[in-house]
C-alpha cells in the first residue's frame, strides 16, 4: 500500500544510484571531470547517452564549448575521486591535476580516458535540452572502452553522501 509523501522523501528511496564522471575540454585547454548521477541510454541505433548538467556548473559552458565528452563509470575504487570531482569546481582549479586521477588519451575525440574506471565512451554532442534548473545534454558514442580487468565493479551513490560498491543478489 502507498502513502503519500513529498516529492524529496519518495526520491530518496532511488538508492543505490551508478556515478559516473563526464570530461570536455576547456577554452584554455584544461580537461574538466563532473560527477555524475543523472545519466541515461536514449538510443540502441545509432548509440546515444544523455547526462543532466546544473546550470551553476562549470562543466555546463565546457560542454558548450567542447561539443564532445568522455562519460567514464566510475570504479567501485574511485570513491574518492568521484567525492572531488563532484564538489569542487573546475572554474578555478584543475581537478585531474589535483586529485591525480589517473588518465589516457582518448582516441577519437579530443578528452581523457579514466585509466581506472569500468568503462568509457567518447561522444559527439548531438542536442541539448533545458529542463528546468538542469540542460540535458545527448550525445553519439563514437568509441567505447572498457577496463582489461572484468573483475572491476561500478561506483554507486548509497545515499546520505555514501559512496560505495554494491554487491549483487
Ligand atoms: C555522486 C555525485 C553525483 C552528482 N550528480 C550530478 C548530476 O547528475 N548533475 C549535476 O549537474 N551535478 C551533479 N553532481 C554535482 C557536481 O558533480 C558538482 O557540482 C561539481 O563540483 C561540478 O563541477 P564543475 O563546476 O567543474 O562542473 C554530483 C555530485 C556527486 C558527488
Amino acid at each position: 500500500m502507498q502513502v503519500a509523501t513529498t516529492y524529496e522523501n519518495a526520491m530518496a528511496r532511488k538508492y543505490p544510484e551508478q556515478v559516473s564522471l563526464a570530461i570536455a575540454k576547456d577554452a584554455r585547454g584544461k580537461h574538466n571531470p563532473i560527477s555524475l548521477g543523472w545519466v541515461m541510454n536514449t538510443s540502441i541505433e545509432p548509440p546515444m547517452l544523455a547526462i543532466s548538467i546544473g546550470l551553476t556548473r562549470y562543466s555546463l559552458e565546457v560542454l558548450r564549448h567542447a561539443r564532445e565528452f568522455v562519460l567514464s563509470f566510475v570504479s567501485s575504487t574511485m570513491a574518492e575521486d568521484a567525492l572531488f570531482h563532484g564538489t569542487r569546481s573546475g572554474r578555478e582549479l584543475d581537478k585531474l591535476a589535483q586529485c591525480g586521477t589517473k588518465t589516457q588519451p582518448a582516441t577519437v575525440i579530443d578528452s581523457v580516458l579514466l585509466a581506472d574506471a569500468v568503462a568509457n565512451f567518447e561522444c559527439k554532442l548531438e542536442s541539448e535540452l533545458v529542463t528546468g534548473d538542469h540542460v540535458i545534454f545527448v550525445g553519439r558514442v563514437v568509441a567505447a572502452h572498457m577496463n582489461e580487468d572484468p573483475s572491476v565493479r561500478r561506483l554507486y551513490s548509497l545515499g546520505n553522501d555514501q559512496l560505495g560498491g554494491v554487491v549483487p543478489g
